[in-house]
């Protein structure tokens, strides 16, 4: 054993396999990078500055903190660290900064379907709750989901929205049995877990002659999506605080749940209930992320998003509830079907699914 190559934790490098250990080291220089320049994207958003980029690139530094208002030093900082990410475009012969068409979609336009900077907002959350991620895995009390960091809410609400405004009302709602002329008919729809009511607004705008009603658990949630619904002008939707399994009404035409029955503590005590709910000829709708039936289908990027989120937020948000089921993010559909045929629906079906989210259907 050669001496000098052990540190004083005890790694001895000399002994590990050389390929395998540069190829970690260059993962995790890649990762270290996305992981600071994450905090740099909401600067950039929030600062405005990919907005104006989109719209008076190409420009240096200087026309650009002229044109932002914001101080050049330390902007010309942030577009350098921008340009080695990929983030945006540098011009080296004309020292002007700009971003392609695709980097303005994903990162100028928060309404293009593949706006992403709302995911960092949720990222940097998760950062900022970390220590009290730690000290829940030491009592296994959980955390609920209003105790996080302010950025989660509005992030997930960035985050879900492009992809629900791309896919809800064209892909869907028409991938389910005679939902869509029943909701183009008129009936009364309960969106469980809503957050800030994205989703509901979506269809409410989409089926006027229908009626629409927003649930959540979390108070500031509710008060921001009764705000959308007011700065729409969106009439048919209501909002209100109530968990998924005590939440009033009866004979609902259609019951929705994007993103967050996982999230929730009693999953089968929540389906119980919206099958009650129901009318007969009703449908539920569940919108959960993509996910295999096994950890090794989700050794992929989309299920390391996911197992991420589902470790700092989902899994301690049900872990607070009572029955703290836990599902996780990437419960994957076998689980998912064995919840609400507990729940006592009997005929379920994945009705379609994206790269991120299947869409199971779910009838009394
Ligand atoms: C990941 S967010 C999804 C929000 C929204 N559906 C969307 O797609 O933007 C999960 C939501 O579930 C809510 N939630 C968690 N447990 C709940 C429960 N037992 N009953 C009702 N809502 C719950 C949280 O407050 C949060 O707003």
């Amino acid at each position: 054993m050669n001496e000098t190559t052990r540190n004083a934790g005890g790694t001895d490098v000399s002994s590990l396999n050389s390929d395998a250990l540069q190829q970690l080291l260059g993962q995790l220089v890649t990762d270290l990078g996305a992981a600071v320049n994450g905090a740099l994207v909401v600067l950039g958003d929030r600062l405005g500055i990919y907005a104006t980029l989109a719209e008076k690139g190409p420009a240096t530094s200087q026309e650009l903190a002229a044109k932002t208002g914001l101080d050049e030093r330390q902007l010309r900082e942030w577009l350098s660290a921008q340009a080695a990410s990929g983030y945006i475009t540098y011009d080296a012969a004309q020292a002007t900064f700009s971003l392609t068409p695709e980097q303005a979609a994903i990162f100028a336009d928060p309404n293009s379907p593949v706006a992403m900077t709302g995911g960092f907002y949720s990222v940097s959350a998760v950062y900022h709750d970390e220590p009290m991620i730690a000290e829940s895995f030491r009592t296994g009390s959980g955390v609920p989901w209003g105790a996080h960091h302010d950025c989660l809410f509005c992030g997930t609400e960035r985050f879900f929205r492009p992809g629900y405004e791309a896919n809800l009302c064209s892909n869907w709602i028409p991938a389910l049995e005679g939902v869509h002329d029943q909701l183009t008919s008129g009936i009364t729809v309960a969106d469980l877990g809503c957050g800030h009511g994205a989703s509901t607004l979506i269809m409410a705008k989409a089926f006027p002659n229908s009626k629409f009603c927003g649930f959540d658990v979390h108070p500031p949630s509710i008060a921001a999506a009764k705000g959308h619904a007011k700065d729409q002008g969106v009439g048919n939707v209501d909002f209100q605080i109530a968990t998924a399994k005590n939440f009033p009404g009866r004979g609902y035409g259609f019951a929705t749940i994007f993103d967050a029955l996982h999230d929730m503590g009693d999953p089968v005590g929540a389906a119980t209930q919206i099958r009650r709910s129901l009318d007969p000829n009703g449908t539920f709708m569940i919108v959960e992320p993509l996910a295999g039936d096994s950890l090794a289908e989700n050794l992929n990027p989309v299920g390391r998003v996911y197992y991420g989120f589902s470790t700092m937020v989902c899994t301690p948000s049900s872990l607070s509830q009572e029955v703290g089921l836990a599902l996780g993010a990437q419960a994957g559909e076998k689980r998912l079907k064995a919840v609400l045929s507990e729940a006592g629906f009997t005929r379920v079906r994945r009705a379609t699914e994206t790269p991120f989210n299947m869409i199971l259907e779910a009838h009394p």
